[in-house]
């Protein structure tokens, strides 16, 4: 059995609910789970390990995803990289009851649209989001409230899995008639 989590469906009615805000984020039980997450997004991007262990590459993980519908997410990816591949700099939020108190009206779009660990089918079309967003939340890490400013592909990662604590996936955003349909403003990512 894999050492991993079972990555919850769309198929599955509890990805579709309202999670609930974590009473105390400061308890061990809960750092751990989000420390967990974030240990799943960092193997999912190790080519030995994703293959060992056949798992969907990812870099949001939301705790719906893994059956605990509580308001928790992760996000990890890297932006610089050595010659041999290992991230030198990568984005890493790993939090507790977030929430956006600021966003851009100017917005952004995937060119590839997005993707989702809980998502096997492909479906296609442009996912629109803010550009720009502020977030609130809980650090798991430092384990005390800070403020995240997020643009561009950041700003989508996040609210794509804000969204899971919602109850809402990527594919509800896009346009039913028109998939690839084009707003003018929107920064293409
Ligand atoms: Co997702």
């Amino acid at each position: 059995m894999s050492k991993y989590f079972k990555i919850v469906q769309d198929n599955e009615p509890s990805l579709r609910e309202r999670c609930r805000v974590v009473e105390n984020p400061d308890d061990d039980s809960i750092i751990e789970l989000v420390n967990k997450m974030h240990d799943y997004l960092v193997a999912s991007q190790d080519p030995k390990i994703k293959e060992k262990y056949q798992l969907k590459e990812g870099v949001g993980l939301a705790a719906p995803q893994i059956g605990e519908n509580i308001r928790a997410l992760v996000v990890y990816y890297p932006i610089e990289e050595d010659e041999d591949g290992n991230p030198t700099k990568v984005v890493d939020h790993r939090l507790i009851n977030p929430r956006i108190i600021s966003e851009s009206v100017k917005e952004s779009y995937l060119g590839a649209g997005e993707g989702c660990l809980s998502v096997k089918e492909n479906h296609e079309g442009y996912v629109y989001r803010k550009f720009k967003i502020i977030v609130k939340a809980f650090d798991a890490v430092t384990r005390k409230e800070k403020i995240i400013t997020a643009r561009g592909y950041e700003a989508i990662v996040l609210q794509h899995e804000l969204d899971h604590l919602n109850g809402v996936l990527y594919y509800d955003h896009i346009n039913k008639e028109n998939p690839f349909i084009r707003k003018e403003d929107a920064i293409r990512i």
